[in-house]
């Protein structure tokens, strides 16, 4: 493999000046490369390297030499021929594009109830909105040209958000573009990155990608280490997974409803525009206007996105009177305008609001102010317009009209979620097939439920059905159904653990929303996704109970606070040494002032050595461990940031020593780097940079051999205390 082309192309025959311009460059090059290449594994070896290299790039300005910058291929998009294919191992790969995550192949909520002969009051084709598709086919036409685009999309609830993407993606596929689209859902069961896992699951499915690929074009470290660069290489293969797509065909990728976006999600939504600006891909999010309180954390995202003008923005308005008066014709199917009074009446009520609209219809009819008798409709001359006050007083007449039996199934499905299995609400609810199969057909009838695109699988019409049925609900009886579903998602092994755990919590089932909590916390660790895997974490500490490990999960919590906020991180891990000298635990609490040693490194506290030498002390006497190794690494590279040279030499290398002797493979590796770094200390000859070249290239070497997939590597992401964390 080759990661510094220039060097390779040196002939023997320049001058030493030269060799020593080129060997710098390497270094400079190889240094960036490096911090590249090594990024997921640890970001203080890509410290180490940008410490030389700007010392490199000083000495070049010294020499007055300046060098435009030869543009870089990337490390990671070697060509494929240069890279081995492997089984998958355990990595966020893994976690990804692990079997079991559940996509269906189209849209979502693909059926929507449009024609079919159904009963259903829907209006069949879009209106009003020819402006917003032509800027959408705009952006369809940019991206052809192979310029990436962005958009988001604003408006409240049942505006016609969803509607108007159905349209466009269905413009773009008959103009053999690629729609892959992936949504947000409202409920805390949510897992990171879940609209991106989904769409990722959908082009697996499609077989437009393989997890081999996905590890291919951005190789991440196997058995599941993680620490603070992972997510950005993780997003960075992302892009690449999608722009490798995007080769064959225009690509649109849809995040419906980021306002419930978790905050990896939101973080892709960002990343993405600028890393996909030279692909054919259109990124599409759409978020409800009428969520956005003034601290919600879609506020900053889009502030973000138009600041750097890498996304448009669409507000999407309510249809005006015209719009309505279409809409009425369209979904009554009638032969000409209905009256002027009656479409004011309805203007007047719903502001224009489609769903609103669709909604008010059907109700009417359910109650029979509005009657069809052959082909015609009877009720829309009436003068006595009988109009439901809201969205949810319409979607309350028709769920009134509803058997007890169907209103008790629909109130258990809404707590299921947006979308709801089949033969899980059989399960719970009781219920025989047939007896379901009913309930649902009357459901579906009233407008309030639609098949979707899954087999099997059923989903509310809009949200603002589900918000309205759950509202029926009473408190003890919620928490009754969050226990039958937990239990039942339980029993059947498909659930998630965000899942688990979200139903598990609000039925107040302690000890299986703890373990559900753990579970949930490793997968968001595995992710890469450290906001949630701390917030499950901090769950999982409260939740504990008397037998569990307090001092480990206060430990692992220490460490998700320090992947968040490095200082909040310090004082946890402080903490975690407290109490570890208190109860006797030797190892636990030079584990913990290694952590805080290390913290403080990074931030430039004087308090490091303390605390290096205070957790070395403590270690030592246990023979070599992982943490002792640990503990040497960082203060070998205090040593180094303070420039002395001696001292770090000593205790690198009896650091080092201990690293090999643990099989600490990529702490030692990082090791030697430093201890290149300080071989050079004070002593800048083309010999000692021409040592530090041969150090670097076999650090990336190595490091690529330990990221390769190693074959028989199995898929697991199960909870484990302090599993593979690097992190400082
Ligand atoms: N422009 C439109 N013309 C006709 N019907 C529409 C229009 N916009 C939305 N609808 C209908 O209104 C309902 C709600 O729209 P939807 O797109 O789901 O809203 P949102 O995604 O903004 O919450 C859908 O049944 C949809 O078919
Ligand atoms: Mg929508």
């Amino acid at each position: 493999m080759t990661y510094f082309p220039r060097s390779q192309r040196r002939r023997p025959n320049l001058r030493s000046r030269h060799l020593a311009q080129e060997e710098e460059r390497d270094v400079r090059e190889g240094a960036i490369d490096l911090t590249l290449v090594y990024g997921g594994r640890s970001r203080d070896l890509g410290g180490r390297c940008l410490r030389l290299a700007r010392r490199c790039r000083r000495r070049r300005a010294d020499d007055g030499g300046h060098q435009p910058a030869r543009p870089r291929q990337p490390v990671l998009a070697r060509p494929a021929s240069q890279l081995r294919l492997g089984r998958p191992g355990a990595g966020p790969w893994d976690a990804l594009i692990g079997p079991g995550n559940r996509a269906d192949l189209e849209w979502p909520l693909g059926s929507h109830g449009m024609g079919k002969g159904s009963q259903r009051l829907l209006c069949p084709t879009l209106i009003g909105r020819d402006e917003q598709l032509a800027v959408l086919a705009e952006l369809l036409a940019g991206a052809a040209r192979g310029q990436g685009q962005t958009i988001v999309i604003g408006g409240e609830a049942g505006v016609g958000k969803t509607a108007l993407i159905r349209t466009f993606s269905e413009n773009a596929r008959a103009a053999a573009s690629r729609v892959l689209v992936g949504e947000c859902t409202e409920i805390e069961a949510r897992s990171p990155l879940g609209p991106f896992l989904h769409i990722v699951e959908i082009a697996r499915r499609s077989s437009l990608i393989r997890v081999e690929d996905a590890q291919r074009v951005a190789p991440l470290p196997q058995g599941g280490e993680i620490d603070a660069t992972t997510r950005p290489r993780l997003y960075q293969g992302i892009a690449r997974l999608f722009a490798g797509i995007a080769r064959t065909a225009s690509l649109v990728i849809v995040v419906e409803d980021l306002h419930w976006a978790d905050e990896a999600t939101l973080e892709l939504f960002r990343y993405l525009p600028r890393h996909t600006k030279a692909e054919r891909i259109i990124l599409i999010g759409t978020y409800r206007t009428d969520e956005l309180h003034r601290r919600h954390v879609l506020r900053p995202v889009l502030a973000d996105l138009a600041a750097a003008r890498s996304a448009r923005t669409m507000e999407l308005a309510a249809l005006d009177r015209g719009a309505t008066g279409r809409v009425i014709r369209e979904t009554l199917r009638l032969s000409r305008d209905a009256p002027a009074a009656f479409v004011d009446a309805l203007y007047g009520r719903c502001e224009g609001n489609p769903f609103f609209i669709e909604e008010t219809l059907d109700a009417m009819r359910a109650r029979g102010a509005l009657r069809e008798r052959d082909g015609e409709w009877l009720g829309v001359d009436s003068p006595e317009l009988s109009l439901p006050d809201s969205v949810r007083d319409a979607v309350d007449r028709r769920y009134g009209l509803l058997s007890d039996d169907a209103k008790r199934v629909l109130r258990i499905a809404a707590v299921i979620g947006q979308r709801f299995e089949f033969d899980l609400l059989a399960m719970v609810a009781e219920i025989s097939r047939e007896g379901l199969i009913e309930v649902l057909r009357s459901a579906i009838e009233a407008q309030l439920v639609v098949e979707s695109d899954e087999r099997g699988s059923f989903a509310f019409r809009h949200s603002l059905t589900r918000e309205s049925v759950l509202a029926d609900l009473l408190e003890p009886e919620r928490r009754d159904w969050h226990r039958a579903i937990g239990l039942a998602l339980e029993a059947s092994e498909r659930a998630g653990p965000e899942e688990l755990a979200y139903h598990f919590d609000a039925a107040g089932l302690r000890e299986r929303a703890f373990r559900a909590h753990l579970g949930a916390a490793e997968r968001a660790r595995a992710l890469a996704a450290f906001v949630p895997a701390r917030d499950h974490l901090r769950r999982a500490v409260e939740l504990a109970g008397p037998d569990d490990d307090a001092l480990r999960l206060d430990a692992e919590l220490a460490q998700a606070e320090a992947w968040v906020d490095p200082s909040k991180g310090e004082r946890a891990w402080e903490a975690v040494a407290q109490q570890a000298l208190t109860a006797d635990r030797t190892l636990e609490a030079g584990q913990a002032f290694a952590y805080v040693g290390a913290l403080q490194v990074h931030s430039g506290s004087p308090r490091a050595l303390a605390n290096l030498s205070r957790a070395i002390e403590l270690l030592e006497p246990l023979g070599p461990t992982r943490e002792l190794a640990h503990a040497y690494d960082y203060l070998t590279q205090w040593h180094l940031y303070n420039g002395e040279r001696e001292a770090g030499l000593r205790v690198g290398s009896r650091g080092l020593e201990i690293a090999e002797r643990v099989g600490a493979k990529a702490r030692a590796i990082g090791m030697r780097v430093t201890l290149a770094l300080l071989e050079g200390d004070g002593r800048d000859s083309a010999a000692v940079r021409h040592d530090q070249i041969v150090v670097f290239r076999a650090a990336i070497d190595q490091i690529n051999a330990l990221e390769r997939p190693s074959p028989g590597a199995s898929v697991a992401v199960g909870a484990g205390p302090l599993k593979g964390a690097t992190g400082p």
